[in-house]
């Protein structure tokens, strides 16, 4: 059986049985006002990090949500958009697309500004969406692409790519690993469909997102998730997995490459009110600015003692250059 089909069958009995253990998030359950998340929903929050940002979800955006698990995160965008069909949530396992369903009928009677149809299910591989081109404002994937192989999750990307509009997000939440992982454990089908072993390098990460041609990367957040260690997993030393939080955006190509955000900052403090890069960027006195990484190359290749970078913090949270 492909590892493909084996994510199906662990997702399938996940949805028939919800499994409180399996992935795990990092993040406690975003609250919002009024929001009530039916416990089956928690309990099924097959997750590793949150994809719902409300600076996302302004301008009453176009939802699409892929790997829908229990349906809490489409619950948690239907409260932002609050609107028949405003959130499409796609999955191939008819299972998972039942269970969500059932729980969106609890949801409805737990929350009054809820109705059901505010989320269309569609049974649908993220290999290949059911979704017309360039018709999604914000796109969401929440630890279903840490499964794929290369060439999937290249596809997995395109596709997403294809579907937003221009000036589109994808938000998404995976687990990365900086450490090389044993063949053993790559291919290891039910570990890869648990989230534990299919994670790549951050750096490599952001290069497949780019390389599909998202012009700007976001990197908003990025926590310890798991340890693969000897007595439990067929691995000679302790494998430490973290999960991020990646916004990427079809914006157009800067022909420069792309503007990657880690959380980086230049504050100048030199003698004038500012400093003028003559390539957009005006720096105030003493004033942070977020800079992207590309950026904060060329500063640092100007070599001047009145300009302090910032290491990443990987946890970019909006504004600055670009
Ligand atoms: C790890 S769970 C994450 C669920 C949800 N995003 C969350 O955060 O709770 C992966 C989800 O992706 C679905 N899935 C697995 N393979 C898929 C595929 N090829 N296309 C679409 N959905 C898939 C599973 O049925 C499951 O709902």
């Amino acid at each position: 059986m492909s590892y493909l089909e084996v994510t199906k069958d662990v997702y399938k009995e996940a949805a028939l049985t919800p499994d409180v253990g399996l992935c795990c998030t990092t993040t406690p359950i975003w609250q919002f006002p009024g929001l009530q998340i039916p416990t089956i929903m928690q309990e099924m929050n097959y997750g590793c990090g949150s994809t719902v940002h409300p600076r996302d979800l302004v301008n009453n955006p176009k939802i699409l949500y892929v790997g829908v698990g229990g349906g809490m995160e489409l619950l948690q965008f239907s409260y932002f958009s609050r609107q028949k069909e405003g959130v499409i949530g796609i999955d191939v396992v008819d299972e998972m697309l039942e269970a969500s369903r059932k729980n969106f009928v609890l949801a409805e009677k737990q929350n009054d500004w809820f109705k059901s149809d505010f989320v269309t299910l569609k049974k649908g591989d993220a290999l290949n969406l059911p979704v017309a081109d360039n018709s999604i404002d914000v796109a969401a994937q929440n630890c279903l692409f840490n499964i794929f192989k290369m060439e999937e999750l290249k596809k997995a990307l395109e596709e997403m790519y294809r579907v937003l509009k221009p000036n589109g997000r994808l938000v998404m939440s995976d687990p990365t690993c900086e450490q090389p992982m044993n063949d053993t454990l790559r291919e290891d089908e039910r570990l890869r469909a648990l989230c534990l072993s299919g994670s790549i390098p951050l750096e490599d990460y952001v290069k497949m997102l780019t390389d599909v041609g998202f012009g700007t990367i976001e990197i908003r957040a990025r926590r310890p998730y798991r340890i693969l260690d000897p007595k439990h997993y067929a691995t000679e030393e302790h494998i430490y997995i973290e999960s991020v939080e990646v916004c990427a955006i079809k914006d157009p190509m800067p022909e420069d490459g792309p503007c990657v955000f880690t959380g980086k900052s230049a504050i100048y403090f030199g003698g004038e009110d500012f400093f003028d890069d003559k390539k957009g960027h005006v720096l105030l006195q003493n004033q942070p600015i977020a800079i992207c990484d590309k950026t904060a190359g060329a500063l640092k290749n100007i070599n001047r003692d009145d300009i302090f970078i910032s290491e990443s913090t990987f946890h970019y949270d909006g504004g600055g250059c670009c």
